[in-house]
């Protein structure tokens, strides 16, 4: 049985080209209910104009992932809350109010957004008829310097609204700066994350932005702060929370051959996708050259289950 060490929480932050339902699959097979993880951000015009395909390239039957949405006009998010009340498979929305990239920015959506305070109000506002869970996920501040003002006001907007849970990327977004530089040259400003739990003791604000070592756990612990939305560690090292001895996985094959079986009925199966996951559970293993070579030749389901159950990897 798979052991808690520590009475924490996660959530697999939401990126494009990653959290994909290959990888989300694959987290949610290893570590169950102890990491929640998100959908990679879908912008609200292709839930409303391609429901059906947008859906269902993005969540499998047995769905237990977050959607990540992003809109700037309050019509069509009413429109796509409206879709999504309807379907069941999905039990949290999120709204992404920190993504700096260009073509984002151009259609003001995500970090552009912030920019009109009222026209986020009036999206919320929308946001807020979804009939199960609802979460925003934003930027410490906009620009490059530190702005208190941005980040209270904007958590006190939530509030008002009545949306309690906020996953906060603790570093300030710049637009007009590209998506990579964005998650590096902004100053991680931790102890303005943890000012704002102060503040808003009635929220539940979850931090995020290289929440992958110890030392940062254990920051967060002696605050009483114990839920982290983590991005790219996960994706780089799957198993990096055992590593850390936050968290206990056994019997790793099963898990992996789990979450290969949940594809089987996905319309969209692309083996290379599947693969590029899978690989992500192999770094850092000291022979993972090898099986990543072994996996490259293999193009369908039934081959990489046979190996996964004859290989032995995590014997
Ligand atoms: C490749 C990539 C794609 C991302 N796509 C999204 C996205 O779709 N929505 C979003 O809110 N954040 C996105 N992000 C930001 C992450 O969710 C997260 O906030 C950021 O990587 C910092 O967390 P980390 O240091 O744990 O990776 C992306 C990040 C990366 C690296």
């Amino acid at each position: 049985m798979n052991k808690r060490i520590f009475s924490m929480n996660y959530y697999l932050a939401p990126m494009m080209g990653y959290t994909d339902c290959y990888f989300r699959s694959l987290i949610e097979n290893i570590y169950g209910n102890r990491v929640l993880t998100f959908s990679e951000m879908i912008v609200d015009k292709a839930i409303i104009h391609n429901e059906i395909k947008t859906i269902s390239k993005h969540f499998l039957e047995k769905n237990k992932s977050a959607i990540q949405i992003a809109g700037s006009d309050p019509q069509e998010i009413k429109r796509t809350i409206n879709i999504l009340n309807r379907i069941d498979i999905l039990k949290h929305v999120n709204f992404n109010l920190g993504c700096p990239s260009s073509r984002v920015q151009e259609n003001m959506l995500g970090l552009a957004l912030t920019q009109n305070y009222d026209l986020v109000k009036k999206c919320l506002f929308e946001l807020i008829n979804y009939k199960y869970e609802v979460s925003v996920k934003c930027r410490l501040g906009l620009g490059m310097n530190e702005d208190k003002n941005y980040i209270f006001s904007y958590l006190n907007l939530f509030n008002e609204i009545g949306i309690k849970k906020v996953f906060i990327h603790c570093r300030n977004g710049v637009l007009n700066l590209d998506t990579k530089k964005n998650r590096t040259i902004p100053k991680i400003n931790y102890d303005l994350f943890t000012e704002c739990t102060k503040k808003f003791p009635e929220m539940e604000l979850i931090p995020n932005g290289e929440v992958n070592n110890l030392e940062t756990f254990n920051f967060f612990k002696s605050k009483n702060i114990n839920q982290f939305m983590i991005g790219r560690q996960f994706s780089k090292d799957t198993f990096f929370l055992e590593r850390l001895k936050l968290e206990e996985i056994e019997n790793k094959t099963p898990l992996i051959m789990n979450s290969i079986k949940d594809l089987d009925n996905y319309k969209y199966l692309n083996i290379n996708l599947l693969k590029k996951s899978l690989f992500t559970a192999l770094n850092n293993m000291t022979n993972s050259k090898k099986i990543k070579k072994d996996l490259s030749i293999i193009d369908n389901t039934k081959d990489l289950l046979n190996y996964f159950e004859r290989s032995h990897i995590w014997s």
